[in-house]
């Protein structure tokens, strides 16, 4: 957690069951050199003491816009923080800082910050999938808010669900990538990444598809428009994104080849981190195959590989980012892609081990870069490992080549 050190975090707490993870968030915080300073509402008191918390924080809880030293804390604290991670956040946390309603210190600090925010929800899984809930989470994900999603487990009262705070690693590794990727080092830059599988038609109604989320291709682009770069993001899944990244939908290979063709050429980076299909019926029925005609005879044809053509095209200048998704020879595999399809560098995971790939949080992958340098980034959330793509592409860019 290098990224915390010497930086300003407020961390808000408000009422929810969770509030005990934000101490041990708050330790690992303070022991990684941050400057903590933390908020509390009036309802996180009823989950935990304030002494705790300000025992192990770098300054004594605040609580009020009223009792501090200082006649306006909210905006001392927003102004002077790097970063504010609110967890947990409740609905009604929620719901007033995408409204702008500020009704306590906790939301008069994220109203009166330019900092970057992470909100972490916790709540019962009826309240988190409730449209008002998600309604103003997309809102705050359009304005650049990073949300740390909750997991599913056991909530309080003992039922089991979507709701639960994340654990406290994925809370603090959100905002490692944060900081990490915070300075603007891609300012001017003209970025296209792919994201999703591609989904080529059988007939009217089925498709060949495959279970890539887009998760890892939404998280490079959001983290290369925070960085500064002018992100184009060609997808097949619908994700909530920040405001200011284009999106371009498309469904099959030849659309995400027509639409990435358009753009490479006057692009300075390309990230394919979509999962193209190989293969795709040679004829698309019109209608839906009737099951009373019989089992379907189905020929199949290669898709065109786009990022071969883009290699085979790349102007000079352009960094070409592939992904290879693995299963065996890891390493091996990704480095014959790598230089077939003229790569500057290729991001490889092994799809196949826990965690890792195909519509996780997490991912774990090889970088390896066409000079033969190889960086091992362990399992982390996929902004972490869109982090330490976008760290490889920016020194490659800015390393004289041979
Ligand atoms: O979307 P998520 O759920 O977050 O999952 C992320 C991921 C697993 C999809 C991602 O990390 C990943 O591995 N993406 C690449 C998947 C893939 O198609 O790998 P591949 O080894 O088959 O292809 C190698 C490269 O060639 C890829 O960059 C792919 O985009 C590209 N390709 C492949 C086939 C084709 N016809 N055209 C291509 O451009």
């Amino acid at each position: 957690m290098e990224s915390v050190r010497g930086r300003r975090i407020v961390v808000g707490i408000s009422g929810g069951i969770a509030a005990y993870k934000a101490i041990e968030v708050i330790r690992r915080l303070v022991d990684s050199g941050a400057h903590v300073a933390p908020i509390m509402t009036d309802d996180a008191h009823r989950f935990i003491g304030p002494v705790t918390v300000s025992a192990l924080s770098s300054e004594p809880v605040h609580t009020s816009l009223w009792d501090d030293a200082s006649p306006i804390p909210h905006t001392r604290l927003g102004q002077t923080a790097d970063l504010i991670v609110v967890a947990p956040a409740t609905a009604r946390v929620i719901a007033a800082y995408a409204m702008g309603f500020s009704q306590d210190l906790l939301v008069a600090t994220l109203i009166a910050t330019r900092a970057q925010v992470v909100i972490c929800p916790a709540m019962h899984t009826e309240m988190w999938e409730h449209p008002s809930v998600q309604d103003n989470l997309a809102l705050l994900r359009s304005r650049g808010v990073i949300v740390v999603d909750p997991q599913e487990g056991r909530l309080a009262g003992g039922d089991v669900g979507t709701g639960r705070l994340a654990d406290p690693e994925t809370i603090l590794s959100a905002i490692d990538s944060a900081l990490s990727g915070s300075g603007r080092d891609m300012e001017g830059l003209s970025v296209v990444v792919t994201a999703g599988g591609t989904r080529e038609p059988i007939d009217a109604v089925r498709v060949i598809a495959n279970r890539s989320s887009g998760k890892q291709g939404y998280a490079i682009a959001e983290q290369a428009h925070r960085r500064g770069a002018s992100v184009t993001l060609i997808s097949t899944v619908e994700r909530p994104v920040v405001s200011g990244i284009e999106v371009v939908p498309v469904e099959t290979a030849q659309q995400m080849l027509d639409a990435v063709s358009l753009l490479a050429p006057s692009s300075d980076v390309v990230v394919m981190t979509a999962a193209v299909a190989d293969f795709r019926p040679v004829h698309a029925a019109d209608g839906k195959i009737k099951k009373h005609n019989g089992i379907p005879e189905i020929t199949l044809e290669a898709t065109p590989d786009i990022l071969a053509s883009l290699g085979a095209a790349k102007p000079a200048g352009q960094t070409l980012v592939g992904f290879a998704a693995e299963t065996d020879d890891v390493v091996a595999n990704a480095q014959g892609k790598l230089q077939r399809k003229n790569l500057d560098m290729i991001v490889a995971n092994d799809v196949s081990a826990p965690g890792v790939g195909f519509g996780h949080d997490t991912n774990a992958v090889s970088i390896l870069l066409a000079d033969g340098q190889q960086i091992q980034v362990p399992l982390a959330t996929k902004h972490t490992i869109a982090t330490a793509v976008l760290d490889s592409v920016v020194k490659s860019r800015t390393t004289p080549r041979p």
